[in-house]
């Protein structure tokens, strides 16, 4: 193992470097390899790279467009072998890697078309394994590869090199794991849509390459990238079969480096300044790992996990499990709004101004109730004035099923077999020829598009009156940049700032509650959180934002630990059955039939995420719920 940069990095096994935000890291990336295409261009030398595709180096490409266009860096004598293709795919089909890369970034380079390879994924079976024998020759041929580009799947994968690929193993045909196909379900518009293979680098190819740099953003990628980093090398996960090449480094953002030791457990590699939130959080760490209540901990369950000197600094143990528990327990609240009347200095939420303006923003349908439905309820039986602002229409999500059923509705109610002239049944049988017309390679038109908007906008109301929520409080923003984009690739424009602060300014909200940016930085979530985080730096000056508080609510995918919560909401069987019944409106978001693997449906998801959190308070020795909806404040 080669010998860490720090005290804190003495787990780590690979070179890793934290960024503050996913484009600082991408921006640390482009910068080396346009140093090294530069250095190779003065000395006459061409560069080889390698490349990967998904929504991890899109910003990486970004930044190398504006360096070609802005800072004249040349491709002309850059030769690139992009890691894999699904198999079956022609490179016309929007998911096919060979398409990804001109539109990401092949289409605005100037590369040359016949210094570009990517695997070919339309071969008939019985030459692929000869296509791939030569695709390595090609590859020596060029003079070995100088850099090459990684993500990491969520299995651990590195290319499509899934589990059990071994250290030696070269470009090959492979079989895609099923949480890898699972994850490109959304791209595909359905699980069963997903090829079943991909031709791949292997490992081996992968670690020939003189330097190796993967890249990682968001948290959904935290738990695998801290992995691949600090256990030992395994073929169970292949991206730990690279820690022994000589020059590799990993580069992550914030989110995704919450698994890290140094971060997630800081005093357990070495000293630490125990700041407040860091005692709250290793203090309840402490609680669930020797599995006794916080007020219960004795000394030596400190001194036993390393934590001594927070005793000598902060105890004795019985003092500091006095505080922390009062701190947790402070988190518990029924009134998510204040409660009116009532001293406040203890409760997450101020009691006044009573009752209060509150906005919920809901990245797509469903989120809302999903993340918050419990207290969605609970805010409007509470008395205050609530608005729900669905930021984007969520009509990629919908499969063409549901699409045609609704034409079929729409023509059956309009009449005469269908060939009404009213305009509805016009509107109808244009998306209803759209959809006979639609190929696996055309987006969807904007008439379907429209339609499969309007079947969210349906379930949206249905389930937010299953909450109790008016249905003359919700508001619909279609943000430009989800109608003119698709998944992983979308930008946002100042319309879509606009269109949220334009939307703030009118309310003047007391209480704003939004989902997060952390899981994926590409997702939708996290893009339109980005438009709330702009739009309020537009208004920030103004009135009503010196009065308003932010919380923060999580996808079911991922719940905030015990210590990370400023405020708990907890409901009753009866109010989680309410929860469920929200979220079955949306009908259209429930997995395919027989096809989806789905072995959780969301509203399955988020039942066991609020179910677990009231375990976790319950093993904290606080009170016992039966779920908890969990948020943080936003500062
Ligand atoms: C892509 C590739 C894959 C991806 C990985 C992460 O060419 O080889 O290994 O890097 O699946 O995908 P994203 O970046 O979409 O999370």
């Amino acid at each position: 193992m080669r010998s860490p940069s720090s005290e804190a990095q003495q787990r780590e096994r690979i070179p890793t470097e934290i960024y503050a935000t996913a484009d600082a890291g991408a921006q640390a990336i482009a910068t080396e390899i346009a140093a090294l295409i530069r250095a190779n261009n003065d000395a006459g030398r061409p560069t080889v790279l390698g490349l990967a595709t998904g929504s991890t180096p899109v910003r990486l490409y970004r930044q190398l467009i504006r360096m070609h266009r802005e800072e004249k860096l040349s491709f002309r004598h850059v030769i690139t072998f992009n890691l894999d293709e699904y198999y079956g795919l022609p490179p016309t089909h929007p998911e096919s890697y060979r398409r990804f890369m001109q539109e990401q970034l092949f289409g605005h380079i100037d590369i040359l078309p016949e210094n570009i390879h990517v695997p070919d994924g339309t071969l008939p079976r019985a030459q692929v394994f000869q296509a791939c024998e030569q695709y390595e020759n090609a590859i020596s041929a060029a003079g070995g590869i100088d850099l090459q580009v990684l993500g990491i799947g969520r299995t651990g994968h590195v290319g499509f090199n899934e589990p059990g690929s071994t250290r030696e193993s070269r470009t090959r045909l492979v079989t895609l794991d099923a949480l890898t196909r699972r994850d490109a379900a959304r791209d595909f518009l359905g699980e069963a849509n997903v090829p079943r293979h991909a031709i791949t680098m292997g490992v081996g190819t992968i670690l020939k390459a003189r330097r190796i740099r993967l890249l990682a953003w968001g948290e959904a990628k935290a738990q695998i990238t801290a992995f691949a980093i600090e256990r030992p090398p395994a073929e169970a996960l292949p991206a730990s079969l690279l820690q022994n090449h000589p020059d590799i480094r990993f580069a992550i953002d914030r989110p995704a480096s919450f698994e890290l030791t140094r971060i997630k457990h800081p005093w357990l590699v070495g000293p630490v300044t125990w700041e407040p939130a860091l005692v709250r959080r290793a203090v309840a760490w402490l609680s669930l790992e020797t599995k006794k209540p916080v007020l219960k901990l004795l000394e030596e369950d400190y001194s036993e996990h390393g934590m001594a000197d927070l005793l000598t600094e902060q105890g004795p143990a019985y003092g500091l499990n006095i505080r922390i528990f009062n701190e947790l327990q402070h988190t518990i609240t029924g009134w998510p709004g204040g409660k009116p009347n009532e001293n406040d200095k203890y409760r997450p939420e101020r009691a006044h101004p009573h009752p209060k303006r509150v906005v919920v923003f809901s990245p797509e349908p469903s989120d809302d109730v999903l993340g918050m439905g419990g207290t969605l309820r609970r805010l409007i039986e509470q008395g205050h004035d609530v608005v729900v602002v669905y930021q984007t229409s969520g009509n990629l999500a919908v499969p063409d099923e549901e699409a045609a059923m609704a034409t079929d509705l729409v023509l059956e109610l309009a009449g005469n077999g269908g060939t009404s002239k009213n305009p509805e049944a016009v509107f109808a049988r244009e998306v209803r020829t759209n959809l006979q017309q639609k190929s696996a390679f055309t987006s969807d038109t904007p008439a379907i598009r429209r339609l499969k908007g309007l079947i969210r906008r349906g379930e949206a109301k249905a389930s937010l009156k299953a909450c109790g929520v008016p249905v003359d409080r919700l508001r619909f923003l279609d943000l430009p940049f989800y109608e003119k984009g698709r998944y992983r690739q979308f930008v946002i424009e100042d319309g879509d700032v606009k269109a949220v602060a334009d939307l703030l300014r009118e309310l003047r909200p007391n209480q704003i509650f939004a989902t997060g940016q952390f899981n994926d930085p590409s997702s939708v979530a996290a893009v339109c959180f980005e438009t709330i985080r702009r739009a309020l730096a537009l208004t920030k000056d103004e009135p009503w934002q010196q009065e308003s508080r932010m919380w923060l609510y999580r996808s079911p995918e991922k719940d905030w630990d015990a210590a990370e919560i400023d405020m708990a909401v907890p409901f009753s069987p009866r109010e989680l059955a309410g929860k469920i019944q929200a979220i079955y409106q949306h009908k259209s978001q429930r997995s395919q039939g027989p096809f989806d693997s789905g072995l959780h449906e969301a509203w399955q998801q988020a039942e066991q995420r609020n179910r677990h959190l009231a375990k976790v308070y319950d093993r904290l020795g606080l009170a016992e719920y039966e779920a908890i909806e969990a948020f943080q404040r936003w500062r």
